[in-house]
């Protein structure tokens, strides 16, 4: 199968899988149920499903992979509800939609937040419990991932960095904590359903990790550069709030370049790791020049 057809199915599975291991929206209290839906079905990019899928496509256990690949979106998709709250980022808009806190309230879109996260980390141990070893790994990959130093670390940097002089180590650390960090577990629990080695994890932990750094330096570069219904999300944000990014830094050519050394340094891994590797090398180029 070709690269846009691949990611079209491996797109739909994680679409059906959502559906499949969210709560509907008419469970009771339903508007909590309605808003955690509301952000999970408005779509956006699914690069972290897709990625845990494709990570377990090289074992050949993409389908083992899909309660994982919903658990990871559920983390994703809270970490970006409570990301455009008033006291965060302060957004609008978001996966082209009135952000959730907008088209609910406050006290709706920051429990609906919360229940995602909780509903990841409920659904990976009992999805798993059969595997237990399997559930403890996944369970401990994604609390790491998504705890106080690594994605929340990034956010708490990401908010004390406003209005302040950053330095590209600065940015490093944010970038790692707020993005690279989802990428990479992504990845690596992919590649734990699909019964990857330690050295086969790391690599993928490694990838994981600079395709992360391009990926959130590439959201910089769009922020400063793109339209809002281009992004679907409010463009221009990172210079009226002051943000630490690598454009701020870096300017934009250096920006660009630094995305395409990460780049690289992802690409570099990949012989690394066993299988059909394709769809990971056409994946990790195309982020790289998406809004292209
Ligand atoms: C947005 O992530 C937050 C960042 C880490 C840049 P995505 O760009 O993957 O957002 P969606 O999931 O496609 O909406
Ligand atoms: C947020 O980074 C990443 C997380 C949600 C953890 P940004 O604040 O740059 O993301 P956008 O630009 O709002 O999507
Ligand atoms: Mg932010
Ligand atoms: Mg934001
Ligand atoms: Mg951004």
């Amino acid at each position: 199968m070709n690269f846009p057809s691949q990611l079209q199915v491996f797109r739909a599975e994680a679409e059906q899988a959502l559906d499949h291991f969210v709560p509907a929206a008419q469970t009771r209290p339903s508007r909590l149920h309605s808003a955690m839906r509301y952000s999970l079905e408005a779509g956006g990019k699914r690069i972290r499903p897709v990625l845990v899928l494709a990570a377990a496509q090289l074992y050949g256990c993409s389908k083992e992979a899909h309660a994982a690949a919903v658990a990871i979106e559920c983390v994703h998709t809270y970490s970006l509800i409570h990301d455009d709250l008033p006291a965060l980022d302060n957004d609008d808009l978001r996966r082209g939609r009135p952000t959730c806190h907008r088209a609910f309230d406050e006290p709706t879109a920051i429990l609906a937040g919360d229940a995602l996260l909780t509903h990841a980390f409920a659904l990976l141990s009992s999805h798993y419990a059969e595997r237990p070893t399997l559930a403890v790994a996944l369970v401990r990959e994604l609390g790491k991932a998504a705890g106080s130093t690594e994605l929340i670390g990034g956010q708490m940097e990401d908010i004390e960095a406003e209005r302040t002089p950053a330095t590209r180590d600065q940015v490093e650390f944010i970038h790692n904590g707020k993005t690279a960090a989802m990428i990479a577990v992504s990845l690596v629990c992919g590649g734990l359903v699909g019964g990857a080695s330690h050295d086969e994890l790391e690599s993928l932990r490694r990838l994981g990790r600079a395709l992360g750094l391009a990926f959130q330096v590439v959201d910089d570069v769009l922020d400063a550069t793109a339209t809002s219904p281009e992004l679907g999300k409010t463009a221009g944000k990172d210079a009226a709030a002051q943000k630490a990014t690598m454009v701020r830094v870096l300017g934009l050519d250096g920006a660009r370049e630094c995305a395409r050394v990460h780049t690289a340094a992802a690409l570099a891994q990949l012989q690394k790791l066993p299988g059909d590797t394709a769809f990971l090398q056409s994946l990790i180029a195309s982020l790289e020049t998406r809004g292209k």
